[in-house]
């Protein structure tokens, strides 16, 4: 940019790599809040912004970028889910989005083999029932779980982190089937010995583990829902590690008391950070509180990759990985 330095708006405490980084090309305002701003508190700090870092509890709307002025040119917001935002706003405001792939592929699927871990072997229960000094012996029978070795694993969305998901079980022994919008490469389906299952209905009605790795549109809120949840084996189990709504909570809540399904492991919340007050209750439901991409390592390698999208655009560079 010529004249002036470009003013970005960080809407929140980001790892200092990033701030340090966008600071040395830019005028930074950081919110001196350690929370979402709140909406007008949100349109404020905006007005006048060239770009906004945004993180996944901002809505970025109409309303935003028309507060945020014309001369914004850059939304860069640090995950690599983006339903937090409305695409078209961004389109018709001629506005670059940009989102932070890649770089949390291996700890999101850390957290989602984790909780087919911890759900299957029932981990939570019994780290809870140790904590709080339940009376135990080891018994032949006692607080048996399922095994996974030759079990199938249904991934709902084979992309980066279904795939990186994918290449954990293949290394526990899990075969794999898996369903999405594409069918993907050859090459992919022979290393993962994936079996492409067209069909969700189909997918959900054969796997022991149902893992779901599909970003969250229109078209997939409450994929899971009350009916599928119906069609999957009474020994099966559900693991979410993408967003909340993509399962009917209510309905899982149901599915789980009545047994339907065996278990779950839950990384997201339909309403989050609230949680449908019966999944508290039930033992068989492992419970985690967003942490898929929460490590340091990540976390900074999000927001320097954010730092770079908006540097770029208000440069007048093209993002390096745009949604817009
Ligand atoms: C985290 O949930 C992300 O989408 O990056």
């Amino acid at each position: 940019m010529s004249g002036r330095r470009p003013r970005i708006v960080v809407t929140r405490r980001i790892p200092d790599p990033a701030l340090e980084l966008l600071g040395e090309h830019a005028d930074v305002w950081l919110s001196p809040h350690d929370r979402p701003l709140e909406r007008d508190e949100l349109y404020a700090a905006a007005a006048g912004a060239d770009g906004l870092v945004t993180l996944l509890h901002d809505r970025v709307d109409d309303a935003l970028l028309d507060a945020a002025g014309r001369q914004l040119r850059v939304v860069a917001n640090v995950a690599v889910g983006y339903d937090n935002a409305d695409v078209e706003a961004c389109l018709r405001h001629g506005v670059v989005l940009t989102n932070t792939p890649g770089v949390l592929t291996e700890a999101t699927a850390d957290i989602a083999f984790a909780l087919i871990l911890m759900a299957t072997r029932r981990l939570g229960e019994g780290e809870r029932m140790v904590r709080a000094g339940g009376t135990w012996t080891w018994s032949m029978f006692f607080m048996l779980g399922s095994g996974i070795q030759g079990k199938t694993l249904g991934i709902v969305g084979l992309g980066q982190i279904g795939t990186a998901t994918a290449r954990r079980a293949r290394a526990f022994g899990m075969r794999i089937a898996y369903t999405g919008r594409r069918r993907v490469s050859p090459e992919l389906e022979a290393e993962l010995v994936a079996e492409w299952v067209g069909e969700l209905d189909e997918l959900v009605a054969t796997a022991d583990v149902v893992s779901l790795h599909c970003p969250l549109t229109p078209e997939t809120h409450h994929l899971i829902d009350a009916r599928r949840l119906a069609l999957m084996k009474p020994g099966a189990y559900l693991v979410n590690t993408t967003r909340g709504p993509v399962v009917d909570e209510a309905a899982l809540t149901a599915a789980l008391r009545e047994g339907t399904i065996a278990g779950a492991g839950l990384d997201v919340f339909e309403n989050e950070p609230a949680v449908h007050p019966g999944l508290i209750e039930l033992e068989q439901v492992v419970l985690i509180p967003h942490l898929g991409s929460a490590t340091i390592e990540t976390r900074t390698a999000m927001a320097v990759l954010a730092a770079r999208n908006a540097l770029a655009v208000v440069d007048g560079k093209p993002p390096l990985t745009p949604v817009t």
